[in-house]
Order: structure tokens, then sequence, then C-alpha cells
């Protein structure tokens, strides 16, 4: 699909990076801070490894009994005053990196709250007429806008990572975390979550889009809007199916009957989102099929249950329904 290659990087030292979950691509200036601060980091533990490196090699080349390795001069310079000049401006600079990234940001920030699950993640965002607007597994953000977004969890410790917009957010139970940036770079970025937390932690992934502003508010608004109705009898067969198979007890549909679970990501426009499974499958009404047939061979041990045993029209008009939401 064209938007994995929105920005990718040749590197020569880690070959072809997509940059799409990388923190060596920033997209906000808290992301390029982190990345300088690693790179002074880098380079000043080369430094001293290099110096450790050559005093060894001097000390085992040397055949003479009194070196000047003994004086005290030497010993108060490089083992007092280099150690505590060069991680002291290490200190500072990674103070000041701090304050910068910990910023408070403005009123006009756009907030967000994400709650971790085992595992995906469900996002809710303030609509247009102020009413929560959720959804799941991708996060859509205007270019140039600072961003505030709180998360916490529904179960164990999780962690918010963007590695080319911010730092890890620790997601802890019973507690709210704050993490803030501004997106300046368009692009689409993949996030991960940086806790281990179980057998599926690895496949806890998600999408943000950094769009422009006009961009952003029609994805929100569409957001906001109830599902739309089926127009033709696939759909209204797939509808059916949903309530049918009990989909509605887990899963929620905005504007459906029935539809109000609120175990699983709430599927009022699955269909518009680019992943399914939390950043695992591309979206398309065949991963659709698949994931609602196998979801416990695709993520062992989800709380999706595979539909294994749905007939194929049922699963294909479902699938199919399920689609148009978009
Ligand atoms: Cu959620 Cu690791």
């Amino acid at each position: 699909m064209d938007w994995r290659t929105t920005s990718q990087t040749d590197s020569p030292l880690f070959g072809r990076l997509d940059g799409i979950q990388s923190v060596l691509d920033p997209h906000s200036p808290q992301a390029e801070a982190i990345l300088s601060l690693g790179n002074w980091i880098f380079a000043g533990g080369t430094l001293i490894f290099i110096m450790v490196m050559s005093l060894l090699a001097f000390a085992i080349l040397s055949r003479r009994r009194h070196t000047p390795l003994r004086s005290t001069t030497f010993i108060a310079i490089l083992g007092f005053v280099f150690p505590a000049v060069t991680l002291g401006v290490l200190m500072v600079f990674t103070i000041i990196v701090s304050l910068r990234i910990s910023e408070a940001p403005g009123e006009d920030a756009l907030r967000i709250h994400v709650t971790g699950h085992m595992w995906w993640w469900e996002v809710v965002y303030e609509g247009p007429d102020g009413q929560p607007v959720e959804t799941a597994n991708e996060l859509h953000l205007p270019q140039g806008r600072p961003v505030v977004i709180t998360v916490t969890t529904s179960d164990v410790i999780h962690s918010f990572w963007i590695p080319g917009l911010a730092g890890k957010i620790d997601m802890v139970p019973g507690h709210v975390n704050t993490v803030s940036f501004t997106p300046t770079k368009r692009g689409l970025m993949r996030g991960q979550c940086a806790e281990f937390c179980g057998a599926q932690h690895a496949k806890m992934a998600f999408y943000a889009v950094v769009e422009p502003q006009e961009r952003f508010e029609e994805w929100l608004a569409r957001q906001a809007s109830p599902a739309r109705e089926p127009i033709v009898d696939l759909h209204e067969a797939g509808r059916t199916a949903f309530l049918e198979q009990g989909c509605g007890s887990c899963h929620a549909v905005r504007g459906l009957p029935g539809a109000e679970g609120e175990i699983g990501p709430d599927l009022t426009h699955v269909g518009s989102r680019l992943s399914l499974g939390a950043g695992w499958l591309d979206g398309s009404v065949g991963n659709l099929a698949g994931w609602i047939a196998s979801a416990q061979h695709i993520k062992p041990g989800n709380r999706m249950p595979s539909f294994d045993r749905m007939d194929g029209p049922t699963l294909r008009a479902l699938a199919a329904w399920l689609e148009s939401l978009e």
C-alpha cells in the first residue's frame, strides 16, 4: 500500500529503514530533541570507550615499571576531572531536553485519551460537538497543532510509544499519565506497546497519521457520525449476521441497537481503519473475513474467538458489511 512508503530512509548502518517506526526519523520537535540527546550520549560514550581502550592498550604494552600512569595529576585528571566534566555536560543536556519535551501545551491543544487493553488500544477524541468520539488502534493528528494524550489501562501495564513523535509513556492501572508533543511533519507512523504485557505484546501496535488540519477535521466528523446505513442486500445480511452471531455483545457500532459491547474495539467506522488486529493486518475485506474466522490462529490468546464454524456466505456478508462502515 502506498501509505507505507510515506517516509523511507536508507541508512548505511542499518540497511533499509522504512522509517514508519523509527526514532531516527523524528516528526516532532520533541522527538528531534530526544534523537539529538541520544546522539550526544552516543558520541560521549564512544569518546570514553576509545579513551579507556587506549589506556588499556598503553598499560598492556608498556614494559616500564614506573610509568606516568602513577602520577597523581594524571589520575586526578583522567579519574575525576574527565568523567565529571563529560557526565556533567551530558546531565545538563539531559535536563534541558527533559524540560523541553515536558513543556505544558497551550489551551488550544488537541486532547486524546488512550486506554490500553490486552492487546489493543481504545482511543477517545473530543468530537466537534463536545461529545466523546471513540475509535481504536489508530490516531489521526493535525499537522502543527499541539496534542496532549492522557493514557491509562483497563488491565495490565502497557506502554504507549510512537518513536517518531515522542518518548514512551507507561499505562498504569488506576493511574493517568500524560504525554504531549506537536507533530510538525506529515506522514504515517507506527506505534508499538513498549512494556511486556502478555503473549501478544509484540502484536500490540497501532498507526498514527499526521495530516493537514482540514483532512483531520473531515476524519473526526466522519468518526463522530453514526454507522452508515447498509445500501445493498449483502450489507443487510452482514448486519443481521453481526447481531445473530453476538458480535454486538463485545463490539459497539454506534446507531445500531444491540451493538453496544465494550470488551472489544468500537467498530463504528472499522472500514476506514488502516489496520486490523491492532496494527497487525492491513485493513481489507479479505483480512477482515480472515480475522473473524481465525482470530485465535492469527493472534493466539486474544479475547476475540475464532468464528471458524460460520458458513462462507455469512462470513462474506459480515466482512462486506463491516468494510462498508467507513
Ligand atoms: Cu501492551 Cu505490551
